[in-house]
């Protein structure tokens, strides 16, 4: 069956994640594969708008699946926003030749790639971001890597948290949403798992699982707070206020980003790069791939924008019960 795009274009855009490396060399030797061009666009979508391209082959991308962040580069482009700039990356597409795009990112990335495919460009998009926060899939590229990091960070915070009998408030990334805190949280047996999608009852959820665990002889505690709550110095501060415990915050912060990849997310990366080669070669555009049950799908992108992903109620029924809350 011939193919139906000849030359293609891919990029990453938004923040990083550990395995978008394994996804830009999968597309690359997918393409290789059916015969395809596939030229890299660097930072984002503004490397579309300005030209910043260059040719991947097949052994450009040799040892990639191993390497954290993105040899494309990436960037939030302001400028993708507006027509003016969405026309001028058309151009670039028309000079370079290319009639498909991959995009690599979260939902701001997906948003581009619909509004291209509007001037008849094809688009597939693949998600990449440690959140977790896209409501068509159940696994984002560096969401394990992302948990993983974080979970070796805070295994050594108990460590010294232990020896100093201190209580500790780890604040993980997740923009607004809370899967990462919530799997980290049951993951490293916190004392307290705070999240957005819930309400946060501070005495029911902090200083309640600190008292029981003190009254049962624990001299440290580990409070695990997503950034979309809010403040954790603040939090701290309240802690110290109503316990006397002496209190430290880690904000985790970008250190969740890096790293190489762990063995999940080069695999599903590298399948979610095939997939979406093989959806533009099938003629198919303006889709997302997923991962759903373990099977890779592919979802409408606009209808993959207007979801919402809520929070996994059985995971954080669990979370409670062995925090020894909700009764
Ligand atoms: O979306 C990924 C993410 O790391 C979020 O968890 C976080 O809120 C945001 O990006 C941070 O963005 P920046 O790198 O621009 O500070």
């Amino acid at each position: 069956m011939e193919n139906a795009v000849r030359r293609i274009g891919v990029l990453t855009s938004g923040g990083d994640a550990p395995g978008m490396n394994a996804a830009i060399r999968a597309v690359v030797r997918t393409c290789t594969h059916l015969g395809i061009e596939c030229v890299g666009i660097r930072r984002g979508f503004n490397g579309l708008i300005n030209g910043d391209a260059e040719v991947l082959d097949y052994y450009k991308v040799s040892g990639l699946s191993r390497q954290g962040g993105t040899i494309l580069y990436s960037a939030r482009s302001e400028e993708f926003r507006t027509s003016a700039g969405q026309e001028k990356a058309v151009n670039t597409c028309k000079l370079l030749g290319l009639d498909g795009v991959i995009g690599i990112g979260g939902d701001g990335t997906f948003q581009g790639l619909h509004a291209l495919s509007k001037y008849g460009i094809s688009v597939i998009g693949i998600p990449g971001t440690i959140d977790n926060d896209i409501a068509c899939t159940g696994y984002t590229i560096g969401y394990d890597t992302a948990c993983n990091t974080a979970i070796e960070c805070i295994d050594k915070l108990q460590d010294t948290m232990q020896s100093h009998e201190r209580c500790s408030v780890v604040e993980v990334m997740g923009h607004r949403a809370g899967h990462l805190a919530l799997y980290v949280g049951l993951s490293c047996g916190a004392t307290a798992v705070l999240i957005p999608e819930k309400p946060v009852n501070f005495e029911e959820d902090v200083i309640e699982p600190m008292r029981r665990a003190r009254l049962a002889g624990r001299t440290h505690y580990m409070v695990i707070v997503a950034e979309g709550v809010g403040n954790s110095y603040e939090m701290a501060d309240k802690i110290r206020e109503i316990t006397a415990m002496d209190t430290r915050v880690t904000v985790l912060g970008h250190i969740q980003r890096g790293g190489s990849p762990t063995a999940r997310d080069r695999v599903n990366a590298t399948h979610m790069g095939y997939s979406a080669v093989m959806l533009l070669a099938e003629g198919k555009t303006d889709r997302v791939v997923c991962q759903q049950n373990s099977k890779f799908i592919d979802y409408d992108i606009n209808e993959a924008l207007t979801m919402k992903k809520g929070i996994d109620e059985d995971k954080y029924t669990v979370m409670r019960t062995m925090i020894g809350q909700g009764r």
